[in-house]
């Protein structure tokens, strides 16, 4: 059955599930404040780089199941569900999370709400948000109680949205349980689909459900973390990171994912998520608790430093005026997201040591030229690679991964490559006369 939603919010999240929504038959309308975003939206332009994305986007922008607004009125007129998708960045000069714009999400569309409506929000906020935003719902509504707030985070990965959001692995609903009303039958019926599939669902509290996303990122992180605080003494013995990660990998209890190690994590979500998660658990009392996330958090930043001081060393001791190449601005493969990238920061401290920096992105030159315009970007990896002294490999895309060392042998002034992501084959380029550095590897 198709639902009229709306989603407030088009940026990496809201944008993607606008168009997720539509796909699953669902007539959506979403709603930013940024006009000119909502203008290249509306005329089927994805204003990031998201595989899969545009396709989906233009084909419901054209069958009209999908358009895009600046006007909040619109939104609540037309509209039964709302989801609120906007951004929580980190506090500028703080660890806590931004609620300057769920807050004003709310702030704009309760007060319009003149029918019943359910709002559910995806945004990753700080526990106990949700209980404060239905009661304020319920306030700023004309409907009153008939405005219902649950909360339904979201777990979509950039680069692999599309099919995140069409075919989550699980679904997850906090409810007020002395207030439940016609949320979770809503819900149902939003993804019913996904539940025909038979979806797992988890249907529970409101802090609950706020809780499960920031753990599930700092899990994530601190899965990651181990990894690196592991390949650290990998590096001091010896021995191999990632043989290691493959044996521990094969416990079933400990999976392989997660365990690659290597310059660590970035983006929008992890190491904000981490730092908000122990922001607020210092301002419930329990900060004790999350003590290790500033270890993960330190082991993370270490990760960026180390392979600063790796150059360094393999250029005999002087960055000033050697010749550089990093592969890889994004925070990861498949993205242009440059926020919190390990790559960037690497190309940016290394070009403020005084070394001659050339960075290639794929798709992360234009984002990263706006945080780094001093950098020199090449329009190619040959391009970044010719005549350098060294090069390493910060994110690991495919175009990076096939390339091949006799052929860029040939570009360098010198064969040294540090490969930041351990996703190079190591053997195909030591043959080949490379000078090979993986991380927490036998040749670090
Ligand atoms: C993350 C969560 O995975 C997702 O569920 C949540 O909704 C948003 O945050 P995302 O930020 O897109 O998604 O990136 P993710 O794929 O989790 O990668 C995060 C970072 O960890 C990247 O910088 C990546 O390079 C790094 N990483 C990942 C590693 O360093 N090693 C690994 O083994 C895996």
């Amino acid at each position: 059955m198709s639902e009229r939603l709306s989603v407030i919010g088009t940026g990496y999240l809201g944008a993607t599930h606008a168009a997720g929504m539509a796909e699953l038959g669902h007539e959506v309308i979403g709603l930013d404040i940024d006009a000119e975003k909502i203008e290249r939206l509306s005329r089927g332009e994805v204003p990031f780089y998201e595989p899969g994305l545009p396709e989906l986007l233009r084909k419901h922008v054209d069958s009209g199941r999908l358009r895009f607004t600046t006007d909040v009125r619109e939104v609540a007129e037309f509209a039964d569900v709302h989801f609120i998708g906007v951004g929580t960045p980190q506090l500028k000069g703080g660890y806590g999370a931004d609620m300057s714009y769920v807050d004003a999400a709310i702030e704009s569309l309760a007060p319009l709400l003149t029918r019943p409506a359910i709002i559910l929000g995806k945004s990753t906020v700080p526990v106990g948000t949700a209980a404060r935003l239905a009661e304020r719902v319920r306030e700023l509504a004309p409907v009153g109680d008939e405005a219902q707030l649950g909360w339904n985070p979201e777990f979509l990965r950039e680069g692999f949205a599309v099919e995140d959001t069409l075919r989550p692995d699980r679904l997850v609903l906090g409810v007020d349980p002395a207030n439940p009303g016609r949320i979770e039958e809503v819900a149902r019926r939003v993804y019913a689909q996904a539940l025909a599939r038979e979806t797992p669902i988890v249907v529970t509290d409101l802090a609950t459900a706020e809780l499960v996303k920031v753990s599930a990122n700092a899990f994530l992180a601190t899965k990651i973390s181990f990894i690196n605080a592991v390949a650290e003494v990998c590096e001091a013995t010896g021995a191999d990171v990632k043989d290691l990660a493959d044996a521990i990998g094969y416990d079933e209890r400990i999976g392989r994912k997660f365990l690659g190690a290597g310059l660590g994590f970035g983006g929008g979500c992890l190491p904000k998520d981490i730092r908000a998660f122990m922001a607020r658990a210092g301002e419930l009392g329990v900060d004790e608790a999350l003590t290790f996330l500033r270890e993960v958090d330190n082991v993370n930043r270490r990760r960026r430093q180390h392979v600063v001081q790796m150059a360094e060393r393999e250029l005999g001791g002087k960055l000033a005026d050697a010749k550089i190449a990093v592969l890889g601005a994004a925070f990861k493969p498949d993205s242009d997201d440059v926020r919190d990238s390990p790559a960037l920061d690497v190309a940016g401290q290394l070009h403020l040591a005084g070394a001659h920096v050339r960075v290639h992105d794929p798709e992360g030159m234009a984002n990263a030229a706006k945080v780094w315009p001093t950098l020199d970007f090449a329009d190619s990896p040959e391009d970044a690679v010719r005549d350098a002294d060294l090069i390493i490999v910060a994110t690991e895309w495919k175009q990076f991964r096939a390339l091949d060392p006799n052929v860029v042998g040939e570009l360098v002034a010198h064969k040294r490559i540090i490969d930041g992501r351990n996703c190079l084959p190591a053997e195909e380029w030591i043959a080949a006369g490379w000078d090979y550095r993986g991380l927490g590897r036998h040749s670090a």
